[in-house]
């Protein structure tokens, strides 16, 4: 396995790996690797021939306040879970090897990024949109893989690659979750046992909304008000926002008369955004409320 710190080397390995006929397969993260990332990288394992992982705490698309400085960089273990997972680079770029002066140039999703996570995080998607961009651009994979788990970003990101005619595959692969339901994510080191304890609530609030779909609640909001009482089960989470949203536009679904028939095929998105002491966590299902 090769540590790349420089575009130039990066390209270089890809370019010659791309001269063998091999597929290339990127992974983009920002480290602090665990069982949902590894998820990515073995789905890239097996469909490509040359996997390459990022590992980049991308400034951009954090806001003032969040957690930039402390978010988790623990790069020696890392990279021994990428050797262990058969990549065949990881590249690791300095932020100044990835923004040399000021940017200038921005890549922007419009709509897509305005609810959920955009409402309270403005700069948020234009810094991954960016970033991805510019990956795409380094590494120029034939498949990126990116995880369920942070929905939004993998609507957002599949629609910047086709509105710009990348020529790359998105896949989107399921979200990985602990036995309790809640969904594994770096910022999890942030909580300590009982916060965790607390977190499974917003797993069950989304099976909650799974089992009212399912035995025929037409009305989202009732769903929403469900969900809400799970969550306030637990004095240490604050709401962010509980949302039930039209899986495709990720716009807000009529309140009363939507979930039976739904729209672009029923596919809903209940998606749930929370803050447990200095964490922020997120997590969705997709449901089909069209069968119903
Ligand atoms: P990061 O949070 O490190 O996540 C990297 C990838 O892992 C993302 O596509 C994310 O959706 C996926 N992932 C995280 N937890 C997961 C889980 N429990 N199950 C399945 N997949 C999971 O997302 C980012 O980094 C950044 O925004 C990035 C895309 C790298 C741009 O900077």
């Amino acid at each position: 396995m090769e540590v790349a710190k420089t575009i130039e080397s990066v390209r270089a390995l890809v370019k010659a790996a791309r001269s063998k006929g091999k597929k290339i397969g990127l992974v983009p993260t920002m480290g602090a690797l665990h069982i949902g990332h590894i998820s990515l990288i073995e789905a890239a394992v097996k469909k490509c021939d040359f996997v390459v992982v990022s590992i980049f705490v991308n400034p951009t698309q954090f806001g003032p306040g969040e957690d930039f400085e402390k978010y988790p960089r623990p790069l020696d273990a890392d990279l021994e879970i990428c050797r262990k997972a058969g990549v065949d680079v990881v590249f690791v770029p300095t932020v100044k090897e990835m923004y040399r002066s000021e940017n200038l140039t921005w890549v922007n999703v419009e709509k897509l990024t305005e609810s959920l996570c955009g409402q309270s995080r403005p700069i948020h998607f234009r810094g991954v949109t960016t970033v991805c961009a510019k990956l795409f651009n380094i590494v120029a994979p034939d498949i990126a893989f990116f995880g369920q788990k942070d929905a939004q970003q993998a609507i957002v990101i599949k629609r910047m690659a086709a509105d710009l005619n990348m020529p790359l595959e998105v896949v989107i692969c399921p979200t990985v979750r602990e036995p309790n339901g809640l969904a594994v994510s770096s910022r999890n080191k942030y909580l300590t046992e009982e916060q965790k304890k607390d977190a499974t609530l917003i797993y069950k609030s989304l099976q909650k909304c799974r089992e009212m779909i399912d035995a025929g609640t037409t009305d989202s909001e009732t769903i929403i008000a469900e969900m809400r009482k799970i969550l306030s089960q637990a004095p240490s989470i604050a709401i962010e926002y509980v949302n039930i949203v039209d899986a495709g536009a990720l716009q807000a679904i009529d309140p009363h008369a939507c979930l039976p028939t739904g729209r672009r095929g029923g596919k809903v998105l209940a998606a749930v955004a929370v803050r447990i002491g200095p964490a922020c966590l997120i997590d969705n299902i997709l449901v089909d409320a069209s069968k119903k």
